[in-house]
């Protein structure tokens, strides 16, 4: 073998994403356009405005808030020190920073509830596998300043409809659950605990972690010794208090008024610390708790728990990424607004400076209009158009500089007819209808 030749420079190993995070290329993006456009309508029809919060907070907000014997904060945390020495952690969900902020910013003085939504990229350092990715979008909704069962019931209403207008509604069947005041689920804890030692060889890696720092979770461990143990165990509903007794039942009232179905589902936890009576989550039909589009609840003592005044609160997020993943299997659709509608070929110096300008002219009333305007035949321009499925093409040579004409192709029947420049413009809206336009009136500016 030939010794390597250190002159010959070696072909680099080309860069790829770092496990579990994902480009969004053109085609998912119009998913997402859909989606933010969905959430952004139905969240103003029901009075949110929206917030984004920094990609990153002090490791604290996260951990006092989510919990620290929660998977998110035990395990799934990207931390990292700024050059200061302080922890910061790039935010694994939204709600935390939302209550952070409400706080910061003294939105209590706001008009309660304060509403309030979110399309936001998340961060949590989790297995990657079918649904389960490092950098995942959510949309969420929270409703903060305000304690009944109705905004529960709103925002559940709001999830539905969003789900229903995404076309994959049926394909998820709402859980629902209370898991009480804090002071019911104290006295719960107690009784799983008990019921759980001398079992402990029984459970899973996870849940004898679990079990020393919040036993509520055994239940909802997805490991097979533990559900069989979690059937048998007590139930959260002899331990709850009349109050949240109370609050649910007004909850599955006005559900049942509003035609919204559900399953109860007693071991309904949910994998943060926050929550305080009712929890939901949106499960797969077909899957179940695996790869659940969404799941929210209401966490009265957050905002208390985070330096601020006592404050009730309720809300929900999904991921947009298991959304777009449903949508698909479904072989739903959304609209491309990309598909050009003109291409623009030239040949010789001054056909490409009239180019230029008829480009802008173009594009400023509405045609999606491309020109390579590099310097192959005009055949090979055109069957570029081609490749780009442009509908039609404007071609300028030498000789129609001189007439000041251009030629329009039709390019699918290959058929062309000769325009007064000042005129391509014209026709071309004529033939691609001005409803298909893509025309933007950014709105007035107002002033003062
Ligand atoms: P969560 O259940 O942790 O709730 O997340 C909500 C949704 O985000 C999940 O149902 C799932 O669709 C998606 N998701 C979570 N982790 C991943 C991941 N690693 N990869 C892909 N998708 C993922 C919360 O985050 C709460 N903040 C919801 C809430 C809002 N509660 C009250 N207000």
């Amino acid at each position: 073998m030939p010794a390597d030749n250190p002159e010959t420079p070696k072909k680099l190993e080309p860069f790829r994403t770092p496990k579990g995070v994902h480009d969004i290329l053109p085609a998912d993006h119009d998913f997402h356009t859909y989606i933010k456009k969905v959430v952004r309508h139905r969240a103003r029809q029901a009075g949110f405005r929206r917030i984004s919060t920094p990609m990153f907070e002090y490791t604290d907000a996260f951990a006092r808030s989510i919990g620290d014997a929660s998977d998110i904060v035990s395990k799934e945390m990207y931390t990292f020190e700024d050059k200061k020495g302080r922890s910061l952690t790039l935010k694994p969900e939204g709600t935390a920073g939302v209550a952070r902020s409400y706080i910061q910013h003294g939105m209590q003085q706001l008009p309660q509830p304060v509403l309030v939504y979110y399309y936001e990229p998340h961060f949590r350092y989790d297995r990657p596998q079918k649904g389960r990715f490092r950098q995942f979008w959510q949309f969420g909704f929270e409703m903060i300043g305000e304690t009944d069962p109705a905004l529960d019931a709103q925002i559940i209403q709001l999830a539905n409809k969003i789900h229903k207008d995404l076309g994959i509604a049926d394909m998820f069947s709402l859980q629902l659950n209370t898991i009480g005041t804090p002071e019911a689920r104290k006295k719960y804890m107690q009784v799983l605990e008990d019921y759980y030692t001398g079992k402990e060889r029984s459970l899973c890696e996870d849940c004898q972690y679990r079990l020393k720092k919040n036993p509520m979770r055994l239940l909802d461990c997805k490991a097979e010794d533990c559900q069989i143990l979690a059937e048998l165990a007590p139930k959260m509903s002899d331990y709850l208090d009349k109050e949240s007794i109370k609050f649910h039942e007004d909850l599955k009232g006005y559900l049942d008024e509003m035609g919204i179905e559900y399953t109860e589902n007693d071991r309904l936890v949910r994998g943060l610390d926050y929550y305080t009576k009712t929890v939901f989550e949106f499960w797969d039909k077909t899957e179940g708790a695996q790869n659940a589009i969404g799941g929210g609840g209401r966490y009265d003592g957050l905002i208390e728990l985070m330096g601020g005044q006592p404050t009730p609160a309720v809300g929900y997020a999904a991921g947009v990424e298991r959304i777009i993943a449903n949508m698909k299997k479904e072989k739903i659709r959304v609209p491309c607004k990309d598909e050009l509608h003109v291409f623009v070929a030239q040949l010789g110096d001054e056909a490409k400076k009239k180019c230029l300008v008829l480009i802008d002219e173009l594009r400023d009333v509405g045609l999606k209009t491309m020109g390579a305007l590099g310097k192959g035949s005009i055949n090979i321009q055109l069957r570029l158009a081609d490749k780009f499925d442009a509908p039609y093409a404007v071609i300028i040579g030498l000789t129609e500089v001189r007439e000041g004409v251009a030629i329009i192709r039709n390019m699918e029947k290959g058929v062309q007819e000769k325009v007064e420049m000042k005129k391509v413009a014209a026709r071309l809206i004529k033939l691609i209808g001005e409803e298909n336009l893509d025309q933007y009136h950014p709105g007035e500016l107002l002033y003062g």
